[in-house]
């Protein structure tokens, strides 16, 4: 795209680097407010991007934003919030976004009651510019959909296409660095494109959709799970279109099942309701005295061999399999023991096994599980390196017409489940423990610890261990849609502090 021409009665035209250059934008604005020149008398241009040798190029009138050598004042009347404000109309598609900020900077310097003036017509446009950006930048980070690309030398690049309606993709990038450190990727979209290679992001002209590459077999995988998880008795289509508008479907792969799965979704939810009641197959032996096995002293030294204290974790998981230590066996399908090695680093803790966990026998395999491996993969923790387990062994539940619902453990129940989980520390012995939730944190720490004010901080055990507090996942997959990215986040952020 050609710089875009001056008015012809605009005496001056600042042509900017491109159209994110917030910095060349801000420094021309400054000389300009000191050499009082007029909002009316400049033109603000965008030069092509990446064009050669544009600086200085343009002679006369016209000037290159890095060019003027008036000084820069050192005292603008701005505030903080209206510098955020106008970093986020900068990337406003609008071609007249610079002429609006220009002016708003003028005008603040002159009329002292702009800032608290919500009808000023200059003040709303820029918010409402504002408040768009903000919304396609939380699109982009929700419906990026990256799929695998096998490069020469065996290395795997993770594609995304994406049509972002604004100029946000500089803006956003650092959200993906952050959150995808460990892949190599790329975001082609048609105007930008970046890419990380694992130190450094880089930036590149626009591409083209067929760039992109086709859907791959991790794709496939998460139709599936998205088809599975799919639940017809709670669609709601209008709210489904407003957290995720019609303009994205074409780059979101389970958009494509969304019309097939909605137009059954009735149909499925009265098939629901019409079916029997899944009997858990049940695992559990019948009921014996107790089989507490105490942990042996050297198992519990530190100077156990892991192969000794694998084989410890088998004794115990045994032991659990019948424990009736408190009514939860009665009820449930099988004892859901811990996963993963002795020594590793890290453990985690949930609370307890839910529905898919009961019937499968393994921790964090339903919708909590899913949640929380996304987020050990974005944050490079394998599953099999990490030692997860909940506080307590069996899922506690009552029955809601033919569904089993998920019911908080009694403290009763939990404590005397504490020793299966005593046990498990005593033997993987990590060097930091994740407490997912108030009941493994509870546990772990022999106390009531308020989650939510707690969360992000190391706690001490009394046997030293750390203990890093945070959410359980279910409490994530429980709020409103809007509320879920950036929750998620946050989340994250807990969670990376255990790295
Ligand atoms: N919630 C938990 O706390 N643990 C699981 O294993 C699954 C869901």
């Amino acid at each position: 795209m050609p710089a875009r021409p001056a008015p012809a009665d605009a005496p001056l035209t600042i042509t900017l680097a491109g159209e994110t250059d917030f910095e060349g934008f801000r420094g021309a604005a400054r000389r300009l407010i000191a050499r009082g020149v007029a909002p009316d008398a400049v033109a603000w241009a965008v030069a092509e991007r990446d064009e050669p040798g544009l600086f200085g190029a343009e002679a006369g009138a016209n000037e290159a934003a890095s060019n003027d050598e008036t000084p820069v004042p050192s005292a603008l009347r701005v505030s903080p919030a209206f510098v955020a404000l106008c970093r986020e109309v900068a990337l406003h598609r609008d071609p007249a976004r610079f002429a609006l900020m220009y002016r708003l900077l003028w005008r603040w310097q002159r009329e002292p009651g702009l800032r608290d003036d919500p009808l000023d017509a200059d003040m709303a446009r820029a918010n409402a510019m504002a408040q768009v950006v903000r919304r396609d930048l939380h699109k982009m980070k929700a419906f990026v959909r990256f799929r695998e690309v096998q490069q020469e030398g065996g290395e795997t690049l993770h594609v995304a296409w994406f049509e972002p309606e604004h100029h946000i993709v500089e803006a956003v990038a650092g959200f993906f660095m952050r959150r995808f450190t460990g892949m190599r990727w790329a975001i082609l979209t048609p105007e930008r494109c970046v890419r990380w290679n694992g130190e450094a992001l880089e930036f590149t002209p626009g591409a083209k959709k067929e760039d992109a590459p086709a859907a791959d077999a991790g794709e496939a995988l998460w139709l599936t799970y998205y088809r599975a998880i799919f639940n017809p008795a709670r669609l709601k289509l209008r709210a489904m279109e407003k957290e995720m508008p019609r303009r994205y479907w074409p780059n979101l792969p389970e958009a494509e099942l969304i019309g097939g799965l909605a137009a059954h979704a009735y149909e499925r939810s009265a098939g629901m309701v019409e079916q029997p009641p899944t009997t858990p197959k049940r695992r559990l032996p019948d009921a014996s005295p107790r089989r507490r096995i105490p942990i042996a002293a050297p198992f519990a030294a530190s100077t156990l061999d892991p192969d000794d204290a694998d084989g410890a974790l088998e004794a115990q998981r045994d032991a659990a399999a019948g424990c009736r230590e408190c009514p939860l066996g009665a009820l449930a399908t099988q004892t859901v023991w811990g996963e993963g090695p002795a020594g590793s680093r890290l453990m985690l803790v949930g609370e307890q096994p839910g529905d898919q966990e009961d019937l499968q026998g393994r921790p964090f395999v339903g919708p909590a599980g899913q949640l929380l491996m996304r987020a050990m993969t974005e944050l490079g923790w394998p599953r099999d390196a990490v030692y997860i387990t909940n506080a307590v062994k069996h899922f506690k539940y009552e029955m809601r017409g033919r569904r089993r619902i998920h019911k908080t453990p009694a403290q009763k129940e939990a404590d005397a489940c504490l020793h299966w989980l005593e046990s498990e520390i005593a033997l993987v012995r990590p060097s930091a423990i994740v407490a997912l939730g108030a009941t493994a944190a509870r546990q772990l720490m022999g106390r009531p610890v308020a989650v939510t004010r707690e969360r992000g901080q190391w706690l001490v055990r009394g046997d030293g261990t750390k203990v890093l507090i945070t959410l359980h996942p279910s409490a994530l997959l429980r709020m409103e849609p809007d509320q879920k990215e950036a929750a998620y986040e946050a989340w994250l952020n807990d969670l990376r502090r255990a790295e």
